[in-house]
């Protein structure tokens, strides 16, 4: 049985060695019925946190959250945030809750798709999630004096050199502007912009990560949706082809949510991260040829790799430098691969088969 209160009390517990607690906090979430964002709202509202999470359904779904629906500290949102949308008070024309008139302490952006598969169907709104979406929270966490957490993306480096892998923040990327995944990539790198700009004209107290990939109960599956791990484990729960693009030499780290949420929210929580950029992930590599042997291990799959071509400005290697995040967040991953796959696989069996 996969134990997903084992997963965050693990993460509280970590949180706790470092007096880090949300208890009574008020706190937007965007994206809060997403892979990331659901597990976050969770781990906060057991801390004690009220949270009011705000999606609109668009890759997320109402099944991660609805067992938080009956919890009083938890208040769901059917919103778009790449449109304005106000909190204690009426704006003409506009979408306002004014009964929702506490004073938030956190917003906490996560809204956007993020599959490589959905970057040609839903580049605009990708777009809009990453820039006005993170304009309109920035504006609600301005008029509420509130510490803005904004989800970016390893992304932000697109292909890099070489000699800039492993990568350290300080390296400024290497993006192709109208490539297929530009909507996603460039609009990232606007949203941290949006959130340097906030915090050099209205002095708010932005912190932003860069996520790298990360994997784990919930994460989105079906083929559509181009996440390797869900997609090479359906594949071997199925005994269908394992499908490698290219050659299968691409290197990926691969972390586990229970890490990455804990990175999450100690970057939100700690002052000394405030205005700078903190990779949040895993440093360990693997190819993906050996991920696809993993997971048809831990399967006990009879699935044959099969090879396709490679998709154009596919990152080679990905790889993160995690000095900022040891020595400011005082955080590095602890999951090993191997366990983190055998749990998502088990979540995976139980959560389809129902
Ligand atoms: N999971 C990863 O490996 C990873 C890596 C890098 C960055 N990120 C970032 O972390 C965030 C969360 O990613 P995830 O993996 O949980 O993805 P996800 O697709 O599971 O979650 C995104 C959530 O945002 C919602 N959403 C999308 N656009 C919206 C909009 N305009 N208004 C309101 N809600 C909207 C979706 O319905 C969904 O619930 C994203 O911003 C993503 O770019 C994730």
């Amino acid at each position: 049985m996969y134990d997903h209160e084992q997963d965050l009390n693990e993460i509280n517990t970590r949180l706790k060695k470092d007096n880090i607690s949300f208890k009574d906090k008020n706190i937007l979430i965007t994206g809060g019925a997403g892979f990331l964002g659901s597990w976050i709202c969770e781990t906060l509202l057991m801390q004690g946190a009220k949270i009011i999470c705000l999606d609109n359904l668009s890759s997320g779904q109402w099944d991660n959250v609805k067992h938080l629906n009956s919890n009083p500290n938890f208040t769901f949102i059917h919103h778009d945030i790449s449109i304005p949308i106000y909190f204690g008070r009426t704006m003409p024309n506009a979408v306002s809750y004014p009964n929702i008139s506490e004073k938030l302490d956190y917003v906490m952006h996560l809204a956007s798709r993020a599959s490589p598969f959905e970057f040609k169907n839903f580049a605009i709104s990708i777009l809009k999630s990453n820039t006005l979406g993170t304009m309109n929270a920035l504006g609600i966490a301005t008029a509420h004096q509130a510490i803005l957490f904004y989800s970016s993306t390893s992304e932000c480096y697109g292909n890099p050199p070489p000699d800039q892998v492993p990568t350290s923040e300080d390296y400024w990327g290497h993006v192709n502007p109208i490539g297929p995944r530009s909507c996603y990539d460039e609009s990232k790198r606007a949203g941290e912009a949006f959130c340097k700009a906030y915090e050099l004209q209205h002095n708010i107290n932005v912190h932003f990560v860069r996520i790298f990939n990360t994997y784990g109960p919930r994460i989105r599956s079906g083929h559509e949706f181009g996440r390797v791990v869900p997609n090479f484990i359906h594949q071997c729960l199925n005994d269908d082809p394992i499908t490698v693009f290219g050659d299968g030499t691409q290197i990926r780290c691969l972390t586990y949510v229970v890490d990455e949420i804990e990175g999450l929210l100690r970057d939100a929580y700690i002052p000394e991260a405030r205005g700078i950029p903190i990779n949040v992930g895993n440093d360990k590599m693997i190819s993906i040829l050996d991920l696809a042997h993993l997971i048809k291990e831990l399967t006990d799959s009879n699935s044959k790799i099969i090879h396709k071509p490679l998709p154009i400005d596919d990152p080679i290697l990905r790889q993160p430098v995690l000095t900022r995040a040891k020595t400011i967040l005082n955080w590095e991953p602890h999951t090993e691969l191997r366990d983190g796959l055998s749990k998502t696989i088990q979540w995976f069996k139980e959560t389809f088969d129902k």
